[in-house]
């Protein structure tokens, strides 16, 4: 693994920003951010702000990471974030299937926040 393949992201926002946002009213601002999977999975959530308001920082932090590696052609819908049978959270871009990514994700009542690592593959 070469140094230069690793890269890091971080982004904290308000939570507030994402309250009473709903499907049916907001529904421009919410697909063009976030996948249908991720809009599920967020409204399942009787608070679905802080679950809202984590993936928007995911996606901030994989923007930041990914502009590591000069890549400034991803868009926070390109961008899934999914959670495995444990609960952990986990990303991928398919338009670059060769970058892995590490993510965390925490929220309180006030704010969310993400970190992620990416790193370039040689496939
Ligand atoms: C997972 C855990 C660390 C989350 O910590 P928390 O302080 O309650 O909540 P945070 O806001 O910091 O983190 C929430 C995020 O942690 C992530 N998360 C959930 N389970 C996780 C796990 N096993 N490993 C890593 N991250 C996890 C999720 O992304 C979640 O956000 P999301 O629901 O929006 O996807 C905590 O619930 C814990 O220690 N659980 C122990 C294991 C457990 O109880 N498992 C339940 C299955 S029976």
């Amino acid at each position: 693994m070469k140094f230069e393949d690793v890269a890091l992201g971080i982004d904290i926002e308000d939570i507030s920003r994402f309250k009473g946002k709903t499907p049916e009213k907001d529904k421009d601002f919410l697909t063009r951010i976030y996948t249908d999977d991720e809009l599920e999975y967020s409204f399942k959530s009787s608070k679905p702000e802080g679950r809202l308001c984590a993936r928007f920082c995911a996606k901030e932090a994989v923007v930041k990471a990914l502009s590591e590696f000069n890549i400034s052609d991803v868009y926070y819908s390109d961008i899934e974030i999914s959670n495995k049978e444990d609960g952990s959270p986990q990303i991928s871009v398919e338009k670059y299937p060769n970058i892995k990514f590490k993510v965390s994700l925490s929220h309180c009542k006030s704010y969310a926040t993400a970190s992620v690592i990416a790193y370039r593959t040689g496939n």
